[in-house]
């Protein structure tokens, strides 16, 4: 059986714990935003404003809604990007203070009026039952929880415009 000097077997147990340290670094700097870049749900991450309109449209097409009997209309069509991010909802106003509501809030789409209407998020103005709105569309149906999630992680990265 070989025997070990202290040394070196000190000198193994520093290498094995600055491997350590180093992968536990790799895997901060991996972290993933929300959708880990290369992970097959990164297909599905929307890019650009295009992408949010399109996306929106799209749902608009395919369920028909009442989108022009609403007072905002399609407002993500009307409007370029630097108002959708950090403008307000047109012709409305918050029912309890009159104030105008944003659109949303770069970096924190739980807290979006846009997510929050689409999600009717409980105890907020959105919310189907007790909210001083509602659900948007009013009248349903709604759009895919996938999809909410879609336009969340969009404004959870900081709302992207790229290419
Ligand atoms: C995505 C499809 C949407 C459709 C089809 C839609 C449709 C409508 C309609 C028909 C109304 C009028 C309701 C009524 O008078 O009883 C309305 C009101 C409203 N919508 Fe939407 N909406 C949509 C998305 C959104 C989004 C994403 C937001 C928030 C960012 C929003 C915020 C509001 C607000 C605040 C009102 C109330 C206005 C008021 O009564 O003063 N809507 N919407």
């Amino acid at each position: 059986m070989k025997i070990r000097s202290a040394s070196a077997t000190a000198k193994i147990v520093v290498v094995a714990l600055l491997a350590q340290a180093a992968a536990a670094n790799a895997a901060e700097v991996k972290a993933p935003s929300v959708i880990p870049p290369g992970s097959a749900l990164n297909a599905l991450a929307l890019k650009s404003y295009a992408d949010v309109q399109a996306l929106l449209s799209g749902f608009m097409k395919q369920t028909n809604g009442p989108i022009e009997i609403s007072p905002h209309g399609a407002f993500w069509n009307e409007m370029p990007y630097r108002q959708f991010i950090e403008g307000d909802l047109p012709e409305v106003t918050d029912r309890t203070t009159g104030k105008p509501l944003k659109i949303l809030i770069v970096g924190n789409a739980r807290e979006s009026n846009i997510i929050m209407a689409l999600r009717g998020t409980k105890g907020s103005m959105f919310d189907q039952e007790t909210g001083s709105f509602g659900r948007m569309p009013p009248t349903g149906p709604y759009l895919s929880d996938q999809e909410i999630n879609r336009l969340a992680d969009w404004i959870d990265r900081g709302c992207p415009d790229g290419p």
